[in-house]
């Protein structure tokens, strides 16, 4: 089958045709129906994020079951899902602790499958599979709890935005912030996730919501998905902006980027007792300088949200009904779509500034 391989940072992916074992127990292989273009996928072809190469990428996609191994029960051949890149163990302290995003085992078996072992092969090498995923590829084989089903008539393309941005934005919002009716938002950086970070603000009822952008079309599409207001950051203060705007400081200030001045700007953005929750994915060793003592005397909240504090096994199935229910708009966030072998292509688009997000089209 063919995939895109990533050999080293900074090169193009390669189209080449690899090797897919059959599942081992637990785990199921299944048809890739669409992959999105997450800037996630980009930190490891920059170099801005370590991963095992060569590698296959890819963290946002839907499918269709093609197989089980033995021991299967959650899904069955034909079955439409959605991949989940935290999947879990079940046992460890953070899945006991209902924070299944946070998985030890997971973590700790990294881009390898749960028994640390690969099923993808080329040229006689092991490829890593991103997130357990690896959906730049026509098939893949994933763990059992790294699919969740959904019903046979959901479009696929929509479903593969909730494995990442949809579910990853909202839950910032919803699970992470748990942002109240009336409070004020700011979100910097308006791209896949973060209009998610908006329609998830606009959903939990904010008053204001901010959206903060250095690219005037980006901040356009956000007022779709409920800003209230824009400011565009390459021409204007915007901390000064958000602070005139909300009489000091946002309630909540989000991050959906992925740079240490933006984390800066989201911690400064946040009001006395107010917090900043990080969602963008800063490179390796860029390091945000905060305020240690406007973060005691103001009292603020400093946050991570990992693919939004969500727990993928029941909240995809969430994001499935919102969508269903007309509550958030996922058909407008995709923009483009793409083949798998213009994936460089999307990755170029991507980094010029394009709005919503692409989606590579495999079904
Ligand atoms: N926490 C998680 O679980 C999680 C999940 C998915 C993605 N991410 C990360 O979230 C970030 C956003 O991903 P995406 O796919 O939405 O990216 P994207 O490229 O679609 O969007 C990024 C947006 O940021 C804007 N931007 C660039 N520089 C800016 C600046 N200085 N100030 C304000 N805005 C600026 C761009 O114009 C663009 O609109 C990435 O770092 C990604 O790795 C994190
Ligand atoms: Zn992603
Ligand atoms: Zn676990």
């Amino acid at each position: 089958m063919k995939a895109a391989v990533l050999v080293e940072a900074n090169e193009p992916l390669r189209i080449e045709e690899v090797e897919l074992d059959p599942p081992k127990a637990h785990e199921v292989r299944v048809r890739i129906a669409a992959a999105g273009v997450c800037r996630s996928d980009l930190h490891y072809m920059r170099g801005d994020a370590i991963i095992a190469k060569p590698a296959v990428l890819g963290h946002e996609g839907s499918a269709v079951v093609e197989e089980i191994g033995e021991g299967v029960t959650r899904v069955a051949p034909g079955d439409r899902v959605i991949l989940s890149f935290v999947p879990f163990c079940g046992h460890c302290a953070a899945c006991l602790g209902g924070r299944a995003n946070l998985c030890d085992t997971h973590a700790a078996t990294g881009p390898n499958m749960f028994d640390g072992t690969r099923r993808l092969h080329w040229n006689g090498r092991d490829l890593a599979h991103m997130g357990k995923v690896a959906c730049f590829a026509e098939e893949a084989v994933v763990p059992e709890t790294g699919c969740v089903k959904i019903a046979p008539d959901f479009p696929l393309p929509q479903a593969a935005l909730i494995g990442c941005s949809v579910t990853t934005g909202l839950g910032s919002a919803m699970f992470s912030a748990k942002v109240e009716p009336g409070s004020s938002v700011a979100v910097i950086g308006c791209g896949g996730v973060g209009l998610n970070v908006v329609q998830g603000a606009r959903l939990a009822g904010a008053g204001r919501i901010i959206a903060v952008d250095v690219n005037d079309a980006a901040l356009e599409f956000a007022t779709k998905f409920g800003a209230t207001d824009t400011i565009n950051a390459r021409g204007a203060d915007a901390l000064k902006a958000v602070r005139a705007l909300t009489g000091g400081g946002a309630d909540y200030a989000f991050e959906a980027y992925g740079s240490s001045e933006t984390i800066t700007l989201a911690f400064d953005m946040a009001r006395r007792g107010g917090t900043a929750i990080i969602v963008g994915l800063a490179p390796v060793d860029d390091f945000p300088s905060i305020d240690p003592v406007a973060l005691v005397r103001q009292e603020k909240t400093l946050k991570g949200a990992y693919y939004g504090a969500s727990r993928p096994a029941i909240d995809f199935q969430r994001m499935v009904d919102l969508y269903a229910s007309g509550k958030i708009d996922v058909d407008s966030l995709i923009t483009r779509t793409y083949a798998l072998d213009q994936i460089n292509e999307a990755y170029e688009e991507l980094e010029r500034g394009v709005v919503g997000r692409g989606v590579i089209a495999f079904l």
